[in-house]
C-alpha cells in the first residue's frame, strides 16, 4: 500500500510535531588550562569545552550532562598543538584567540560567534545556539547567509551545491533507488565546507551515530543534529576553501598514495564465475589490445560465500590464475565481506566464536543477520584485537599474490527491515563499550582499517589496493570509494558527477562509479560516454549485476568498442599527470577531480556547476550525459581556454557550446598550463618508454608544474625515493624560457628522453632551455613545436 497514491490519502495528513527545544542558557562559569588552550565552560543546561587543535582549527564540545569528554572518535589523527590562545572577558562576552581566530561567546546564551583576525565574521550560532530537543537529541543552529554554498556531505545525490538539502549520516545499503530524495547511503562523511563570497569555512561533526544536516527547512538558519552522544564539531576557518581541505584531513589524515595498478582500468562483473571465464576474458582485453590492470572476483569465488575460501571445483588453482594474470600486468581482486557464515564446521567462524571476536549483545549472545551466506556473525571491529584477527586472515590472499581487496556490504547490510544490524548490539570498542547506535557509521571504516592495515603487514613493502562501499569521516587513510548500486541510467551518470565531486570535497579523493551502471541493462552509447567520463573519475572500473546485459568494453559492437578503447587507452596517456595529482592529493588533501567552485570561488556560475569538472588547476572536462548528443554547453571560467582535440582558442568567462561526436569527450585546458603525458600501454606494467610534456604557454605570462614520480608500488617513497622536477616557462615577445629544476631524483624513472610540445605557438618562437638556445626545434605546422629533451636536462 505504501507504494500507491494512497500515501497522499487526503485526510491523512502527518502531525508536523516539533519536538521542544531547550538550549544551554546562560554561562556560569569557565576555567582555562596553563596555556588556555583549553576552556571548561559551565551553563544552566550542560557544558562546553573549546580545545585549540591549530591556530585555525578549533574543537567545540557540548554535552548536556557532564563536562564533555576528550576522547575523539577514531576518525580523527590529530592532537592539540600548543596553540597561544588569549582569553578576555566583558560582562556580557568570553572571548578566546588565536593569531587566525577569535572564539566570541555571548555570556547570557553561549552562542558562539568566530572571527578572523581582521573582524570579518566566519561563522555564528544562530539565536537558538546549542541545546537538546526533547528527545535527547543534541543541536546546533547556526546562521545561513543569503551567500552561502555548501559542499561535501559525503556521498550524496543530487547537484553539487547543498543549500536547500536535508541530508542524513546513517550508512545505508540502498539498492534502489538513488535518487534525489534518497539522503542516506553508503558512506556518511557528516562533514562540509561553506563557500560565501570566496570565502570558506569547514564544520565536521565527529559522531557516528545518525547525525541531521538540515540546510533546507529555515532560509536563515542551518543546523547539524546527532541522535545521541555529545556535540562534537570542530571549525576549520579557511579562508579559502583550499584551507579548509587542508585543515579537515589535518583532523581526519590523507589518502596513502595508491599503487599505480589501481589507477589503471579495472573489469568487473557480478560475477566471474570461473578461472576459465577470468582467463578468457583477460585473454580478450590482451586480443583486442584494451589496456587492463584489475579483475574483480565477486562473491561466486567462494565455497558457499564464505570469506577467505575459493570454490574448489570453479577455482582449482587460484595461487596460478593470479601469478599467471599478474605476470600480464593483471591484478586479482576479490570482494570480502563482513558477514561469517554461521557454520560450526568453518574455520572463520570458529575462529571469531572461540576468540570472542563477533558482535554481541550485552547479555552475551551473539548478533547473527542474514546476508548471502545466510545466517551470519559479524566481527567487532571496534576492538583491536578483532581488527588484527580480521587483518591477519588477509594473510590468506596475500600469500596466492592478491594485493587489492574489494569490501562491499560493511554497512553493515544485512537483509531484514532496517536493512542493517539490531541497533542494540553492544560493541566492546576497546573497553569503552557503546552499542550499534552510537556507532554505526563507523563499522565500514573500521573493517577498512583492518583490512588495509593487515595488508600492508603482509605486502612486504608494497602499497595495497582497498576498495570499500560503506565508510566515515578519514576513510581515505584505507580505501578507495565507488558509490554503490547505481543503474544503467543517463540520469545515473549525471549524478555521478556532482557525487564525486562532493565525495572529493569530503577528502576522498580516490572514488568513482560503476561505469555503465550496475543494475538495469546499459547500452553501447551510454557505455561509451559513461567511459569517457571513467577516464577522469579517480577510480575506473566497469562493474555489472548479475543477469544484466554484458558491458565489457566489446559489448555493444565494433562502433563503441573503437571509441571505448580510445578513451581506456587516453585514461594511460593521462596517467602521469593523474598520478602527480594523487600525490599532490597524499599531500595536501586536495583532491584529483575538483568541482570547479574549489578554484573559482567568486565566480556564480560554479556555485551549483554539476555538469563539468576539474582535473587539477588547469583541465576542465565536460562529458555528454544525454542521448544522442553530440553537442553542450560548457562554462569555462575567466582566462583563455584551449580546446584539448581541435586546438581552439576560447575566451574565458563565458559559456560556449560545443562539438562532441561519439569519439570526443570535451577537455579544456587552461592557457599557461602543463600537461605531463605517457604512453598507451596493455596495463601499469608495462614501462613508461617516453614522457610527453605539453606546454600551452601564455603570451608574456609565466607558469609551472611540478612534475612527482616514483616507483609506483612501495612505500620508499615515504622516505625520499622519488623523482620530482619543476616544470617553469617564461614567454616575453616571442621568446620561450622553459627551465627545468630538479628537485629530488632520488628516484630514477624509466623513461630517459622527454619531449616537449608547445602548443599555439609561431613558427618563428626563439626558445631557450635551462638558458641554451634550442636549434634542434620542429615546427609541425598546426602551430605546434615539439622539442626533444634528455633526462640529464631535467
Ligand atoms: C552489492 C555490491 C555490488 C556487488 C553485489 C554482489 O550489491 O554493491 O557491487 O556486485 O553486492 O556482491
Amino acid at each position: 500500500m505504501n507504494d500507491t497514491s494512497f500515501m497522499i490519502l487526503p485526510d491523512k495528513e502527518k502531525e508536523q510535531k516539533t519536538l521542544n527545544y531547550r538550549n544551554l542558557g546562560s554561562l556560569l562559569s569557565y576555567t582555562s588550562d596553563e596555556k588556555e588552550n583549553l576552556l571548561e565552560i559551565k551553563c544552566e543546561n550542560g557544558y562546553v569545552s573549546v580545545i585549540f587543535y591549530r591556530e585555525d582549527i578549533v574543537r567545540i564540545i557540548m554535552n548536556p550532562k557532564k563536562v564533555p569528554s576528550k576522547k575523539t572518535s577514531l576518525a580523527v589523527v590529530k592532537e592539540p598543538e600548543n596553540v597561544l590562545v588569549e582569553i578576555e572577558e566583558s560582562p556580557e562576552l568570553l572571548k578566546a584567540s588565536s593569531r587566525k581566530l577569535t572564539l566570541v561567546i555571548n555570556k547570557s546564551t553561549v552562542n558562539v560567534s568566530i572571527y578572523d583576525p581582521k573582524g570579518r565574521l566566519i561563522v555564528s550560532d544562530s539565536d537558538n545556539g546549542m541545546g537538546t530537543n526533547e528527545k535527547q537529541e543534541v543541536i546546533c543552529y547556526k546562521r545561513m547567509d543569503k551567500d552561502d554554498h555548501y559542499y561535501g556531505f559525503g556521498e550524496k545525490t543530487s547537484f553539487l551545491d547543498k543549500r536547500g538539502e536535508r541530508m542524513t549520516m546513517w550508512n545505508t545499503d540502498v539498492y534502489a533507488p538513488h535518487n534525489p530524495e534518497i539522503d542516506s547511503l553508503y558512506q556518511s562523511i557528516p562533514y562540509f565546507m561553506t563557500i560565501r563570497q570566496g570565502y570558506a569555512y569547514g564544520i565536521f561533526l565527529d559522531n557516528p551515530s545518525k547525525t541531521v544536516f538540515d540546510m533546507k527547512s529555515s532560509m536563515d538558519t542551518y543546523s547539524f543534529s546527532a541522535e545521541t552522544g555529545p556535540l562534537d564539531y570542530y571549525v576549520f576557518a579557511g579562508p579559502t576553501p583550499k584551507n579548509v581541505l587542508e585543515q579537515y584531513t589535518t583532523i581526519t589524515g590523507k589518502m596513502p598514495i595508491p599503487p599505480k595498478w589501481a589507477l589503471g582500468y579495472h573489469q568487473s562483473r557480478y560475477s566471474y564465475k570461473s578461472e576459465a571465464e577470468v582467463r578468457e576474458l583477460v585473454k580478450t582485453f590482451k586480443e583486442k589490445n584494451i589496456p587492463l590492470d584489475a579483475v574483480y572476483l565477486d562473491i561466486h569465488y567462494m565455497d558457499g560465500y564464505r570469506v577467505f575460501t575459493f570454490d574448489e571445483n570453479k577455482f582449482p588453482n587460484p595461487k596460478k590464475l593470479i601469478q599467471d594474470l599478474k605476470d600480464e600486468g593483471v591484478h586479482v581482486v576479490p570482494i570480502v565481506d563482513p558477514g561469517v557464515k554461521e557454520d560450526p564446521e568453518y574455520f572463520a567462524y570458529q575462529e571469531g566464536v572461540n576468540g570472542n571476536h563477533f558482535c554481541e549483545y550485552l547479555e552475551g549472545n551473539i548478533y547473527y543477520g542474514n546476508v548471502w551466506p545466510g545466517n551470519s556473525a559479524f566481527p567487532d571491529f571496534t576492538n583491536n584485537e578483532v581488527r588484527k584477527w580480521w587483518g591477519d586472515k588477509h594473510e590468506y590472499y596475500t600469500k596466492m599474490g592478491i594485493e587489492g581487496v574489494w569490501n562491499d556490504m560493511n554497512e553493515p547490510a544485512v537483509f531484514n527491515e532496517t536493512k542493517t544490524m539490531d541497533l542494540k548490539v553492544m560493541h566492546k570498542n576497546d573497553g569503552d563499550p557503546k552499542t550499534h547506535r552510537e556507532l554505526h557509521n563507523l563499522y565500514g571504516f573500521l573493517m577498512g582499517e583492518a583490512t588495509y592495515e593487515g595488508m600492508k603487514a603482509q605486502l612486504d613493502g608494497k602499497r595495497p589496493f582497498l576498495l570499500t562501499r560503506a565508510g566515515y569521516a578519514g576513510v581515505q587513510r584505507y580505501a578507495s570509494v565507488w558509490t554503490g548500486d547505481n543503474r544503467s541510467f543517463w540520469e545515473h551518470l549525471q549524478m555521478a558527477i556532482p557525487m564525486c565531486l562532493n565525495l572529493g570535497v569530503s577528502g576522498v579523493p580516490f572514488c568513482g562509479p560503476d561505469v555503465g551502471g550496475f543494475a538495469h541493462d546499459s547500452n553501447g552509447q551510454l557505455l561509451t560516454r559513461w567511459t569517457q567520463f571513467g577516464t577522469f573519475t579517480p577510480y575506473f572500473r566497469n562493474h555489472s549485476v548479475l543477469e544484466s546485459i554484458r558491458q565489457e568494453p566489446w559489448s555493444f559492437g565494433e562502433e563503441y568498442e573503437q571509441v571505448i578503447k580510445k578513451y581506456i587507452q587516453e585514461r594511460y596517456v593521462w596517467l602521469p599527470y593523474l598520478y602527480t595529482l594523487f600525490r599532490e592529493a597524499s599531500v595536501t588533501g586536495l583532491p584529483v577531480m575538483r568541482p570547479l567552485v574549489l578554484e573559482y570561488p567568486l565566480d556564480k556560475h560554479t556555485f551549483n556547476l554539476s555538469d563539468q569538472f576539474m582535473i587539477g588547476t588547469d583541465v576542465i572536462v565536460a562529458p555528454i550525459l544525454k542521448p544522442d548528443t553530440y553537442h553542450r554547453v560548457v562554462y569555462l571560467p575567466e582566462g583563455t581556454w584551449v580546446n584539448y582535440w581541435t586546438e581552439e582558442k576560447l575566451t574565458g568567462g563565458k559559456h560556449h557550446l560545443i562539438e562532441a561526436a561519439l569519439d570526443i569527450l570535451p577537455i579544456f585546458v587552461k592557457e599557461g598550463a602543463i600537461i605531463t603525458q605517457g604512453t598507451v600501454k596493455s596495463s601499469t606494467e608495462t614501462k613508461e618508454s617516453e614522457l610527453s610534456i605539453h606546454i600551452y604557454p601564455k603570451e608574456n605570462g609565466e607558469s609551472s608544474f611540478t612534475y612527482y614520480e616514483d616507483d609506483g608500488s612501495t612505500f620508499a617513497y615515504e622516505d625520499g625515493a622519488y623523482f620530482e622536477v619543476k616544470i617553469q616557462v617564461k614567454m616575453e615577445n616571442n621568446r620561450l624560457n622553459l627551465s627545468f629544476h630538479n628537485l629530488s631524483d632520488q628516484y630514477q624513472p624509466d623513461w630517459d628522453k622527454a619531449v616537449v610540445t608547445l602548443h599555439k605557438v609561431r613558427e618563428d618562437l626563439k626558445i631557450a632551455v635551462n638558458g641554451k638556445e634550442q636549434l634542434n626545434v620542429e615546427f609541425t605546422g598546426e602551430n605546434k613545436i615539439t622539442l626533444p629533451i634528455k633526462i640529464q636536462d631535467l
